[in-house]
């Protein structure tokens, strides 16, 4: 295991923000991780563990220690007849973890299809998509303590997903290194097709029970037609999340802007889209300088070349604070900002 110095992680963040890290290293084996926790580099510094890069905005050079986990593996732990347990490890590729699954015929995370980032950074943000969330079929997470070395085995109601949420963006920050997770997927059919756009898009396409490749297929598709791909205009998706809004406030804004639209997830909260609120402000597809926000998607930010973190966030601002001024809602980044 080799601790690099002044790292370029330009490439290692879809963004594509140029920054250096002051140490890096790359997590490719068990062994490492204990290798890792003794090492003055990692024990005297600021930490920051990276997955796929696909999440994070680096305002500045990285003045600590950046770690990639690329430890790989998927195995299926127990099954019967109706179900799978899986062991995903974390530095494997989301996509293609999905379609291990989907090529098995075990279901439940095919609307996760194509999400960008690594398996071990999925549970910090409870990635979601089409209807489904990852806390929907996640068993557990295995952490290791940064402090102690210890390892541990999170189970699912200790890691208190919520919309875009879990204990890994709160409390549970910087302090523990994920090195895998457990799904408990179905062997039955179970299909989730209620969300509004990949109902649309099947029906259209006269798919009427859908198999499990042609749901993936379906999302791909949907997602490739809106998201740009990060390798040809660099990005992070959704810059910003969805708003959670109590009834009350999303009566009088309904009253107002009857075509705002409005979603209830499966907890009941009412989310209302940030996409549309910044469309209405005029900045889908409004470009100033290197930064954008894309002309199909109005919640990804993009970088149309050379942009630096502080360009990104200044321009979010600026939407930050026309939002808020029209609709008087404050709207949050869902990408991690590194300081
Ligand atoms: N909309 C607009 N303007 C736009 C885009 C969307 O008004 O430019 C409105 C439309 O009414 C549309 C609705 O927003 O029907 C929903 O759009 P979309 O299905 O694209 O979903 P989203 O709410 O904008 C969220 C996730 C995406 C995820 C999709 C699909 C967040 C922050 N984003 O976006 O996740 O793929 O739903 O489930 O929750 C990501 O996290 O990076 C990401 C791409």
């Amino acid at each position: 295991m080799e601790i690099k110095r002044d790292y370029d992680l330009t490439g290692l963040n879809t963004l594509a923000v140029v920054a250096k890290a002051k140490f890096f290293v790359v997590l490719e084996k068990a062994s490492d991780i204990v290798e890792l926790f003794s090492r003055s580099e990692f024990k005297g510094n600021k930490r920051f563990f990276l997955g796929g890069g696909s999440n994070v905005l680096f305002l500045n050079d990285f003045d600590g220690i950046v770690v990639q986990n690329k430890l790989k593996g998927i195995d299926i732990i127990s099954e019967d007849d109706v179900s799978v347990r899986v062991k995903m490890m974390g530095g494997e590729d989301w996509h293609e973890a999905v379609l291990f699954c989907v090529n098995k015929n075990y279901w439940g995370i095919e609307n996760l299809s194509l999400v960008p980032g690594s398996v071990g950074a999925a549970p910090i943000q409870n990635i979601g998509a089409y209807g489904t969330e990852l806390k929907d079929t996640l068993e557990s997470v295995e952490v290791y303590d940064v402090e102690s070395g210890e390892k541990r085995i999170l189970a699912l109601s200790e890691c208190k997903f919520g919309y875009r949420d879990s204990i890994f963006k709160n409390s549970a920050k910087g302090k523990c290194l994920i090195s895998a997770i457990n799904l408990k997927l179905s062997k039955i059919p179970k299909p989730n097709i209620s969300y509004k756009i990949l109902k649309d898009y099947l029906e259209k396409n006269n798919i009427s029970s859908p198999s499990l490749k042609e749901i993936s297929d379906a999302v791909c598709q949907i997602r490739r037609s809106k998201l740009p791909d990060p390798k040809v205009i660099p990005n992070a998706g959704s810059f910003f999340k969805n708003l959670l809004v109590d009834s009350a406030v999303i009566g009088s804004l309904k009253e107002k802007y009857p075509d705002m639209p409005t979603f209830k997830d499966d907890s009941g909260v009412t989310k209302i889209s940030t996409a549309w609120l910044i469309e209405q402000c005029g900045w889908k597809g409004k470009r100033e300088g290197r930064v954008g926000m894309h002309e199909r998607q109005a919640l990804v930010l993009v970088n149309y070349g050379g942009a630096t973190g502080e360009e990104i966030i200044a321009f979010a601002k600026k939407i930050i604070a026309s939002v808020e001024e029209k609709f008087k809602l404050a709207i949050v980044p869902e990408v991690n900002i590194i300081e």
